[in-house]
């Protein structure tokens, strides 16, 4: 009796081992990725992209398999389950990071960014790296920034040509704290929420709008549900390219190469899928019938904004703050 109790219970810590570490297909380990969006999307790029350069540089050790469309759960679960080590790699948006990693938070201040070029400059350069390395002191292992594109505003009530418009305006945000304050300080009414039931709100009516890049708009074809599109292009979102670091710590030094070079190719992917779907996304927008205002005085929203962007200083530092703005 005692020999069967002992063989179940070495079955199943076998079984949870290969759950929570990369299962074992043969010689091959399986890598679980979960990301947001489906795989037709700038996170389904990245992800093909870094499977493909890991399963090259490990020789067929590791094999990608993908979670796409919140399967694995939203992008807190999914920030939580790498700290437990039940998912091996994960891309999120810094939407859902900060609430780990605050000192990320600063890449979330509207405007701080000039455009994509300064943001990947800044964002691939030491301050993005050493932004990736401090995610070690909270359970992650960051290894790339990814690129989701300038973030705009959709909603359901009426035309947003500036400021004034947003006035009492449900907006669904990230469940983000600098995210909460812009929306706050613009005079919206910012509702956070968990991207997987964005969706459902919307049709229901009980959030009026929600902001997301072009990217996301196309791959999630938020013109089902939304009427009205601002480009307000009010913040630069980057995602990033994330393992467990119970994972990481079980890859020798040539494997931990092959999933940091391969993080890079993928963020690469990312990149290139929002270049193209930015050029014809807003189009797309249009021929399903989205009213868009393409243009908004982007000044007149940072004077609004002024209040918040003293509470970004005392948060994340001045210095900070002007460090990234100086950046070529
Ligand atoms: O708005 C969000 O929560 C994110 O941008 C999304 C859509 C999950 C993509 O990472």
């Amino acid at each position: 009796m005692q020999m069967i109790r002992r063989t179940l219970l070495s079955t199943c810590v076998a079984a949870m081992a290969a759950a929570s570490a990369g299962a074992v297909l043969g010689q091959t380990k399986e890598v679980k990725v979960g990301y947001a969006l489906a795989v037709n999307s700038h996170y389904g790029a990245a992800a093909q992209a870094w499977a493909d350069a890991v399963e090259k540089g490990t020789n067929g050790a590791y094999k990608f398999k993908q979670f796409p469309a919140s399967a694995l759960g939203g992008e807190r679960e999914l920030i939580e389950g790498l700290q437990l080590g039940t998912v091996e790699a994960a891309i999120v948006s810094t939407g859902a990071i900060s609430n780990f990693v605050p000192d990320v938070g600063v890449v979330d201040i509207p405007f701080l960014f000039r455009d994509t070029q300064h943001a990947r400059a800044v964002l691939d350069g030491a301050f993005g790296q050493e932004l990736l390395a401090k995610f070690s002191k909270r359970g992650l292992v960051a290894l790339a920034w990814g690129e989701q594109g300038f973030r705009h505003l959709s909603n359901n009530k009426h035309a947003v040509n500036g400021v004034a418009d947003l006035k009492g305006l449900k907006i669904r945000v990230t469940e983000n704290p600098v995210h909460i304050t812009a929306f706050r300080t613009l005079g919206a009414s910012p509702t956070p929420m968990s991207w997987p039931e964005v969706i459902g709100a919307l049709q229901q009516g009980t959030i009026d709008g929600q902001e997301n890049p072009i990217s996301v708009l196309a791959s999630a074809k938020l013109w089902q549900v939304q009427k009205h599109l601002t480009l307000t292009a009010h913040v630069y979102a980057p995602m990033a390219l994330l393992v467990s670091p119970s994972f990481w710590g079980s890859l020798n030094d040539s494997q931990k190469a092959a999933f940091t070079q391969g993080a890079k190719s993928g963020a690469i992917a990312s990149r290139v899928f929002v270049d193209t779907v930015e050029k014809k996304g807003v189009e797309e927008a249009k021929s399903h019938g989205m009213q868009v205002v393409e243009k908004v005085d982007q000044a007149a929203f940072r004077t609004a904004l002024e209040p918040a962007y003293k509470e970004y200083a005392k948060k994340f530092g001045q210095k900070t703050l002007d460090t990234i703005a100086n950046a070529k």
